[in-house]
């Protein structure tokens, strides 16, 4: 083990899926103590307004399938921060340790003998079922749930196991979705889940921009195609779906009155 006298700590903070609101108290009180930050594209302008000025902050951010800051040289430079600054804050969309890297950060840190705390965020699967009222589990409707990668190397097909996805009984929360979708749709249909079940496609959830896309499994490919890919976007399946509530039911909430005054 490579161990190295280092200043700093490293905090992996997960950032919740885009509205500030939604972070969690240790989450905010470190990143307004931070020396440096070091984020990710999918942590929210709104959330990164409360980096302290004079903080560093870096922004790491990948768009799909296109990787301008690989993560070998995100690895190297949270161990390179920590030998220069007190308080490192490894920013991260949603939550670390759901399909964020987070423990490869974390085994760096370990190998170089960094200490380091991991802050969980409410991932992007939690924050829009709470916004759109498509709960994950219902009795009756769901009982349990899935998060399930959308994304593999470019070229191949999903390596997954269709046959124990297509479950009627089973939410299925596809991350990383959108580029696949065609794919999702054919391999559930051909494992025998109903071409007619309610899918939900939701772009910038929680965030001011979000917005939200009712289709079937049938028609999931062509919902999707209609979406920008610049946005992050979620793929619901399940029957739960049918509970998701229209955008202007949406209650308006204390937090929102406080913040609209
Ligand atoms: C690399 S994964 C990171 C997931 C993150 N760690 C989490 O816990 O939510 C990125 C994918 O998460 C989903 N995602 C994250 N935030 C989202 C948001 N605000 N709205 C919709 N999808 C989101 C999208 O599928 C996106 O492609």
């Amino acid at each position: 083990m490579n161990v190295m006298t280092t200043l700093g700590h490293v905090y992996l903070v997960g950032a919740g899926p885009g509205d500030p609101d939604l972070l969690t108290v240790k989450a905010l009180r470190l990143i307004e103590a931070a020396d440096v930050v070091v984020h990710d594209r999918l942590v929210s302008d709104a959330i990164l307004e409360h980096v302290r000025p004079g903080a560093q902050m870096i922004n790491v951010g990948k768009l799909p399938n296109h990787h301008p800051f690989p993560q070998a040289n995100i690895n190297a430079l949270l161990v390179s921060l920590a030998g220069r600054h007190q308080n490192v804050v490894r920013l991260k969309g949603g939550d670390p340790y759901m399909f964020g890297r987070g423990s490869e950060e974390v085994g760096v840190l370990r190998e170089a003998g960094i200490s380091y705390t991991v802050v969980p965020g409410i991932t992007a699967a939690q924050g829009i079922a709470a916004a759109t009222g498509a709960p994950l589990t219902h009795r009756g409707l769901a009982t349990g749930v899935r998060f399930v990668t959308g994304h593999c190397r470019a070229g191949h097909d999903l390596d997954l196991d269709w046959d124990g996805l297509a479950d009627p009984d089973t939410t299925l929360v596809f991350y990383m979705g959108r580029g696949h979708a065609a794919e999702i749709s054919e391999k559930l249909r051909a494992s025998g889940l109903a071409a007619e079940m309610p899918v939900m496609l939701v772009a910038d959830g929680t965030r001011e921009t979000e917005s939200r896309h009712f289709t079937t499994l049938e028609r999931l490919a062509e919902t999707a195609a209609k979406l920008e890919k610049s946005r992050p976007v979620l793929i619901v399946i399940g029957r739960v779906v049918d509970l998701a509530d229209d955008l202007a039911l949406r209650a308006f909430d204390l937090c929102e009155q406080v913040r609209h005054g």
